[in-house]
């Protein structure tokens, strides 16, 4: 059975409450559960893991070898500056899908910029939580084809 890390960066924890207009109502919790249930009917398992963190985020890609078959990635604000979470994933060659819920490209010039984009399947924004759904599947189906 595949398995997939579903990781989210700093201030995702906070989703309910931040920025609704920018981010939706739903929670973090209930957007991890949503993960679980559509990577079950995917036929993959799925692990959630949040930190604020960036040390603890790259610890996760590099435990991920070991445990996961891909990741889906919303690397919050780390996504347009950090080159070592970019590194962890290149190194890794873990399969990941980079997941927003907003558009990025809609909003602040400097959120148009990603690390992760390169080193990434694919991208995923603009659709709330309904992305993770998204990148479930596209993930699901890239590794089943692998
Ligand atoms: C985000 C977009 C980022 O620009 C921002 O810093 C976030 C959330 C999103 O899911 O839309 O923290 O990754």
């Amino acid at each position: 059975m595949l398995s997939l890390l579903i990781l989210n960066g700093p201030n995702l924890n906070l989703l309910g409450t931040r920025q609704p207009k920018v981010y939706g109502k739903t929670t973090l919790s209930e957007i991890e559960a949503m993960c679980v249930s559509i990577a079950t009917k995917a036929g993959a398992s799925a692990t959630c893991v949040q930190s604020n963190h960036e040390g603890a985020l790259i610890d996760a890609i590099h435990d991920a070898r070991a445990k996961h078959d891909g990741i889906v990635l919303n690397a919050g604000a780390y996504t347009h500056t950090s080159v070592a979470l970019m590194d962890a994933i290149a190194s890794t060659q873990i399969p990941t899908v980079e997941l927003h819920l907003s558009n990025i490209h809609a909003r602040e010039e400097f959120r148009h910029k990603s690390y992760i984009a390169p080193v990434a399947i694919g991208q995923i924004c603009g659709f709330g939580p309904d992305g993770y759904r998204l990148a479930i599947e596209a993930l699901v189906a890239h590794l089943s084809k692998a």
